[in-house]
């Protein structure tokens, strides 16, 4: 796992492994959170579930309620650690370390896919790279979910900054005092869209007040340009 060293997002991460759950107890979050929960524990219903970038597993306990088996990745060890202490029922869960860009750890029989809270920090000359990878372990008509954050006036960190390619960027504190800057994209119904070009059908985004909920079907790999094994 080597090939991603230095790179500030995983080192934030793994940094915060410890206390990154506290996010989801952020009381006005509450309703919504519910309904992500609800949610998640039903559109897995029997399907064999690939999830990107796990961390501490919370997203996976709601998920195995319904799902078959699901294979966890995330690149940290750390949160992976903390993952494999969760309780998941009947749901064969397993768990590897796997650098999302490459995926080059994951082999296996998916019929799904899941990311949650991780879109938002992928880099817009990154994102097809990502998707390639992804969707390269899925089968055409697979289920896709993803989750993420709708940006909110007074309970999102504020941007702190854009860069030339339009994403944007957060300072944030650790509980060890530490400051970090932290790539979290906003995405529009539209460029949600138009980065599944391609690599997407049946494609639908919902908007709750806090988060939002995309879902699609995989289409057949489209001839992207990117080697996987050095297009980074
Ligand atoms: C916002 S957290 C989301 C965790 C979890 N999905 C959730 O919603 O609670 C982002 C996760 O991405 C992981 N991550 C960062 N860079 C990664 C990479 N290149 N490949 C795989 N995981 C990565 C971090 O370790 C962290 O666990």
């Amino acid at each position: 796992m080597m090939n991603a060293k230095g790179d500030s997002m995983i080192e934030y991460y793994a940094r915060r492994a410890a206390e990154y759950e506290r996010v989801y107890s952020k009381p006005e979050r509450q309703v919504d959170l519910q309904t992500l929960k609800e949610f998640l524990g039903g559109v897995f219903a029997c399907e064999r579930v690939l999830e990107i970038a796990c961390g501490t597993g919370y997203w996976t306990q709601f998920m195995a309620k319904s799902a078959t088996a699901i294979l966890a990745t995330d690149f940290n060890s750390d949160v992976i650690d903390l993952a494999r202490q969760k309780v998941f029922g009947a749901c064969r869960v397993h768990f590897t370390e796997a650098d999302a860009y490459s995926l080059d750890t994951v082999s296996g029989d998916y019929t799904a896919g899941f990311h949650g809270f991780w879109w938002s920090h992928l880099p817009k000359n990154k994102m097809r790279l990502f998707l390639s990878a992804f969707h390269s372990k899925l089968p055409t008509g697979a289920k896709v979910v993803m989750i993420d954050n709708q940006y909110v006036n007074g309970s999102s960190s504020p941007i702190s900054r854009h860069d030339a390619d339009g994403n944007t960027y957060q300072l944030r504190r650790l509980d060890d005092g530490s400051e970090h800057e932290v790539l979290k994209n906003f995405p529009s119904d539209e460029d949600i869209i138009s980065s599944l070009a391609g690599f997407a059908t049946e494609i639908g985004v919902r908007r709750l007040h806090y988060f939002w909920i995309a879902e699609y079907t995989t289409k057949e790999m489209p001839n992207t340009g990117f080697n996987l094994m050095n297009g980074r």
